[in-house]
């Protein structure tokens, strides 16, 4: 099943509780939330504390729980990793080249109850996954340098969801791929079609504004079938 995952980077920050209703009401099915360190990226967000405050609002209206799914751009990981399992967060990711132990810090992300990931910049390889499959539950593929919104998708990230996909089939296991940065209405087929099934989209739905006309179009073109070819 597709998810989307609007990422709160692009939203009103000053009004983070308001964005968060109006985009659960519009469909959102898990809330991305983009933490980042000003050391292991060029740009400074959010701390657990206001994670705390937004995942009092990761609720849809019928009273169901909206995933928070935090992803970590920081350096040292695993002492922020537990911060935000302990702050709300549901999934924890985080980059590979930022902790020393990967394979500890997957530990500790499950130990605190929270389901874990890796994500993987546009030039660092999967080769890591081979190691730890077993004790991760989403794999995130980054189409663009993580540290801003709005960037452009990299088209290079199609093969390397290609490539995660064979490793997940592989494993056998129940494992989400997701897909983050310049997500959009047309091109979120073709991320698809190679493989990912959740999608990160901030700048694409908090820049329009009618956020469920966004994510509707979005799931149009995830719902249309296989173009086939007719050849005359
Ligand atoms: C980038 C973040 C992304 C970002 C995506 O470092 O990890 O989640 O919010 O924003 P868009 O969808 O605008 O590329
Ligand atoms: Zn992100």
């Amino acid at each position: 099943m597709h998810r989307i995952a609007p990422s709160l980077l692009s939203a009103d920050v000053a009004r983070l509780g308001e964005e968060m209703h109006r985009v659960i009401a519009a469909g959102a099915d898990w809330i991305h939330f983009d933490v980042m360190d000003n050391h292991y990226v060029p740009n400074l967000t959010f701390g657990p504390m206001v994670c705390e405050a937004c995942a009092r609002h990761a609720v849809r209206p019928d009273g169901s729980k909206v995933p928070m799914d935090v992803h970590l751009m920081v350096q040292p990981v695993d002492a922020l990793a537990q911060a935000f399992a302990r702050s709300g967060a549901d999934l924890v990711s985080f980059h590979p080249e930022a902790s020393a132990h990967v394979d500890r810090t997957l530990q500790l992300i499950r130990d605190e109850g929270c389901q874990a990931g890796l994500a993987f910049n546009p030039a660092t390889p999967l080769a890591v996954l081979e190691w730890v499959i077993d004790r991760v539950d989403l794999v995130l593929v980054m189409s663009v340098n993580p540290g801003f919104g709005g960037q452009r998708f990299i088209p290079g990230a199609l093969k390397k969801i290609e490539a995660a996909r064979r490793l997940i089939e592989r494993s056998g296991r129940d494992i989400r791929l997701q897909v983050d940065g310049g997500i959009k209405v047309d091109n979120i087929r073709a991320a698809a079609d190679a493989g990912a099934d959740t999608f990160v989209a901030g700048s694409a739905i908090f820049g329009q504004p009618d956020y469920r006309a966004v994510i509707a179009a979005m799931r149009a073109e995830l719902a249309m079938p296989a173009q086939v070819e007719v050849v005359s």
